[in-house]
């Protein structure tokens, strides 16, 4: 009889249904979420940070499995950002260890669900034991057409951008490009998220009310969800009201509403 590895059985267990409130004609192709408050979550049960992002870890698991088993397409996370550098060495370090652990454990069960993993940011700067597992997870999985996975990390916005002017810059220099030639298409394509399509609906955790250099070209028209819990207890409950409080907006995308389209009409 053949046995299977607990990677193979966590793959096969049943898929979680969307909960009935949500439609599953209006889902976002790609959620990004700023994963927040994984320090207060600890310091409020008077545990170490570091509990903190362990429990933050349980979260992530659970919201990529939701994610892809109600079908989003692309989901972005952010796990360390180009600031989280100045943290006390000790946590820094605790989280590069931590990454390394996670993805060494992990991505067997992530390949055998099919997930496609990226990273997205300035790797050049992590351990070199962590940016070779990132490099042997990212070609593991590269033909996988389960769910887009994009952890940002060491990632900053404006970092991001200034790479796509300079890479810009120099092929202008270069005479390979016309710079009046550039245009949003091709600045977009020298970003980090070039295979993706933008997100659609951006979750905060923890109650707090900011973009923290997270995705700044990206989240142009993002539909954007400010939960007050905190990050290690965001569950399926927190991501379906995240998804009602989306499937209730109107995008307007800077337009008007259909059913004000003839007032300017002759
Ligand atoms: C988010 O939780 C995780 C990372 C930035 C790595 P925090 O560590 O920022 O938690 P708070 O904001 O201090 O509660
Ligand atoms: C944003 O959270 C970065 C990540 C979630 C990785 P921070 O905790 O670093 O952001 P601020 O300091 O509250 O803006
Ligand atoms: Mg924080």
């Amino acid at each position: 009889m053949k046995s299977f590895s607990s990677a193979e059985m966590e793959a096969q267990s049943l898929v979680v249904p969307l909960p009935r409130p949500i439609d599953p004609e209006k889902m976002p192709q790609h959620i990004a979420i700023i994963m927040d408050g994984n320090g207060r979550w600890a310091n409020a049960q008077q545990l170490p940070r570091a509990m903190g992002h362990r429990a933050g870890v349980d979260a992530l698991k659970r919201t990529l499995r939701l994610c892809s088993d109600w079908n989003i397409k692309v989901l972005t996370v952010y796990a360390f950002s180009t600031e989280n550098w100045t943290r006390p060495k000790e946590e820094v370090s605790f989280l590069m260890t931590l990454f390394e652990r996670v993805l060494k454990n992990e991505i067997e069960a992530l390949n055998l669900k099919k997930v496609r993993i990226n990273f997205l940011g300035d790797l050049d700067p992590l351990p070199s034991r962590l940016r070779d597992l990132i490099n042997e997870s990212i070609e593991l999985t590269a033909s996988n057409t389960g769910i887009q996975f994009n952890v940002c990390t060491n990632y900053g916005g404006r970092h991001e951008l200034v790479l796509a002017a300079q890479r810009l810059a120099k092929l202008a220099v270069d005479g390979k490009l016309d710079p009046t030639l550039i245009d949003e298409k091709i600045f977009a394509g020298e970003l980090f998220t070039s295979s993706y399509v933008d997100p659609d609906l951006l979750i905060r955790t923890s109650g707090e009310r900011r973009i923290s250099n997270f995705l700044l070209w990206q989240l142009a028209y993002a539909e954007i969800h400010v939960t007050d819990t905190l990050w290690p207890d965001f569950d399926s409950i927190s991501l379906t009201k995240a998804l009602i409080d989306y499937q209730s907006r109107r995008r307007r995308f800077g337009g008007v509403d259909s059913h004000f389209d003839q007032q300017f009409k002759a």
